[in-house]
């Protein structure tokens, strides 16, 4: 065989293209690959959110197979079975009856509440697992909306106005009523201005100088949080004085260095831990901070992006197992401490085969 006209040809007659580079030669076997990666990820970097209701039967989400609203007696099997696993972190999200909500979103503080219940009893039966709660007036606001509604018609399109500075005091109360419960680790997710510096100046008040800020840093105007509002039942409503979408307070997906403004404000203001929400899409976001802030960062792989997931699973499209395991590795890769991931669970069986 004459080689093709441009290749070389060794002292053996083989084929030889010449270059002393081989990249290849770190990868050649498992050993040598183990040797040299950089990255992985174990359940100990997970946060596993799970929905909870008032009802004492579990309820499927359709657009998100394999999850669902536990009862609470179902969390506390849940919380067991994947801290057995090596999960340690757990975040609540509750569905809240329609009775129970208000514009004002009174009931994020009630002592006897959905959530703080659940916390105490969390913490009191694990006593090795940090419980995060979420901060944020949307499962409890009958508008659909993070923050407090205005009656007036003089906010984005006509609609009402998304009060920042009320909505801090409901957030305010909200945080020290989870902190009583017991929650470690506060996730405020509604992106008001200036809340995490006043979260942090009501706990310290209260003495809650331990429980910890994981502010929703780089939260995005997102189509991709659908299925958890189908969750919650949380959507803005559409019969409402509410604005349909909540890019007033969420950021434009068009913007990175946006997330440089709010990272250093909730640096001043006393965050423990930085999150990017979405994640997959914002990758390039959670690197962005990871270089320019020195705080943990921790990325919310969201409801949508675990339903794309799920689907192509299900149709056979994806090797599920690898497919994820796959993507919460890239998260690590790209700067991410903390995975927040309904795959939780899941991931944390394979880890462990
Ligand atoms: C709301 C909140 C949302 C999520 C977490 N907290 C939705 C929203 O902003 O409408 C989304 C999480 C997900 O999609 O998995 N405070």
């Amino acid at each position: 065989r004459t080689p093709v006209p441009g290749l070389t040809v060794n002292s053996d007659g083989n084929v030889w293209v010449p270059q002393r580079a081989r990249p290849r030669r770190n990868r050649k076997t498992e050993g040598m690959r183990s040797l040299v990666r950089e990255n992985s990820v174990g359940p100990q970097n997970l946060v596993y959110p799970l929905f909870v209701h008032t009802k004492d039967y579990n309820e499927e989400i359709e657009s998100m197979p394999g999850c669902e609203r536990h009862s609470v007696d179902s969390v506390m099997n849940e919380v067991k079975f994947a801290h057995s696993l090596g999960v340690n972190q757990f975040i609540l999200f509750p569905k809240i009856p329609e009775e129970l909500k208000s514009n004002t979103a009174d009931e994020c503080y009630n002592p006897d509440g959905l959530v703080p219940q659940l916390v105490s009893r969390l913490k009191h039966s694990f006593p090795g697992i940090s419980v995060w709660t979420d901060v944020a007036l949307d499962p409890y606001s009958d508008q659909g909306h993070d923050g407090i509604v205005s009656s007036d018609n003089r906010g984005d399109g006509g609609k009402g106005r998304i009060l920042n500075d009320e909505t801090i005091e409901q957030l305010c109360r909200q945080s020290v009523c989870q902190a009583r419960a017991g929650s470690d680790v506060l996730g405020p997710s509604d992106m008001m201005d200036g809340r995490v510096g006043a979260i942090r100046d009501a706990l310290d008040a209260e003495g809650f100088t331990d429980v910890s800020i994981c502010s929703y840093t780089a939260k995005y105007a997102s189509a991709f949080y659908g299925p958890f509002r189908d969750a919650l039942d949380s959507a803005p409503r559409e019969s409402s004085n509410a604005p349909q979408n909540k890019k007033t307070y969420q950021m434009d997906p068009a913007n990175s260095r946006e997330s440089l403004v709010e990272a250093a404000n909730d640096v001043l203001e006393g965050a423990d831990m930085l999150m990017v929400k979405p994640g997959m899409p914002y990758l390039d976001i959670i690197r962005l901070l990871k270089d320019n802030t020195d705080l943990p960062i921790a990325a919310y792989h969201v409801s949508g992006e675990y339903a794309m997931l799920k689907a192509a699973a299900m149709n056979g499209w994806l090797d599920e197992k690898t497919a994820v395991l796959e993507a919460l590795l890239c998260f690590k890769r790209a700067g991410a401490d903390a995975i927040l991931t309904y795959y939780s669970r899941q991931a944390a069986i394979w880890m462990n085969e």
